[in-house]
């Protein structure tokens, strides 16, 4: 049984990856969403039907096997045409450049949601690392874990058409646009695999915590300079137009692990504290470093 410590690590916007207390064994992958009555879409069947049946691939899913396609409707991909529109020009002025290069790589269409299955080919043939879909709600620990594996665990549904710019869990959106794009990274790959080897030495809840912490203040919300600039790198920026345009007014602290671990945070509100590393490179090998030595 996981502790409220451990649950309450990656309780977050954009890693609602929790867990019903009580599981079956082997469940613990695909507990299906319950939206709660103040979500967007609570009070739309439709997308709760939806909602339900992209879900059920999720749940019948075998790691392995081609991921099913998920069924979007157009006005779904209107949603991801308008998540594009904000973010295409936000991504121009903040994000950082081994991003901007990433993706390229993966040359997304903007007008369509894309399935799963295609974009974990391409990041697969980049960097190893391959996206297998869930129902979205996991265990921080089964979550962390599994990226020793090269597997980067995927919601597949899109937020609600009603706040196309606004998401309270992470949505398919978040996983491509912030995750696989940075899993296109090489380096940004590698890092990802090595905090889920640094959770799998890891046993106590107070450690996985921290590690958890430095997650969040780096892979979901890490920035950099680059020629003076600050430019995000943090999937949880990088697929928020909002929070990417509004991120220059956070304080900035220097990306210690220390310090980051030091730091609580509260995911339902734009960051006003970020950790900021010299450079990417900078970024790379000091967390490259703290986590190969991690015990
Ligand atoms: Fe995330």
């Amino acid at each position: 049984m996981t502790s409220q410590l451990e649950q309450a690590v990656l309780q977050d916007h954009v890693d609602l990856r929790l867990i019903a207390s009580e599981q079956a064994p082997g469940a613990e992958r695909n507990q299906i969403v319950q939206l709660d009555p103040d979500h967007p879409g609570f009070r739309d069947p439709e997308y709760r039907a939806r909602r339900n049946r992209i879900a059920q691939i999720a749940m019948s899913y075998q790691p392995g096997q081609p991921i099913p396609e998920a069924p979007y409707t157009a006005e779904e991909h209107a949603v991801w045409q308008t998540i594009w529109k904000a973010l295409r020009p936000a991504h121009e002025t903040h994000a950082c450049a081994e991003y901007l290069l990433s993706v390229k790589r993966l040359a997304f269409d903007t007008e369509r949601i894309p399935q799963l299955s295609e974009v974990s080919k391409r990041v697969e043939a980049i960097s190893g690392f391959r996206l297998e879909p869930v129902a979205g709600l996991v265990q921080p620990r089964v979550f962390l874990e599994n990226l020793a594996n090269g597997v980067f665990l995927c919601t597949q549904y899109i937020r609600h058409h009603s706040t196309p710019l606004y998401t309270p869990e992470p949505d398919v959106a978040h996983e491509i646009i912030g995750h696989a794009v940075t899993l296109a990274s090489e380096k940004l790959a590698h890092l990802n695999r090595l905090f889920g080897e640094a959770v799998r030495r890891t046993y106590s809840a107070d450690r996985l915590s921290l590690l958890s912490r430095l997650y969040w203040f780096t892979i979901e919300f890490g920035v950099l300079r680059e020629e003076g600039k600050v430019k995000a790198f943090g999937t949880g920026l990088l697929s928020s137009a909002g929070e990417l345009g509004e991120m220059h007014k956070a304080n900035l602290r220097p990306l210690d692990p220390g310090a980051v671990f030091e730091q609580e945070y509260d995911p339902t509100r734009y960051q006003p504290i970020l950790f900021c590393a010299e450079s990417f490179e900078a970024m790379y090998e000091q967390l490259r470093d703290h986590l190969i030595g991690w015990r």
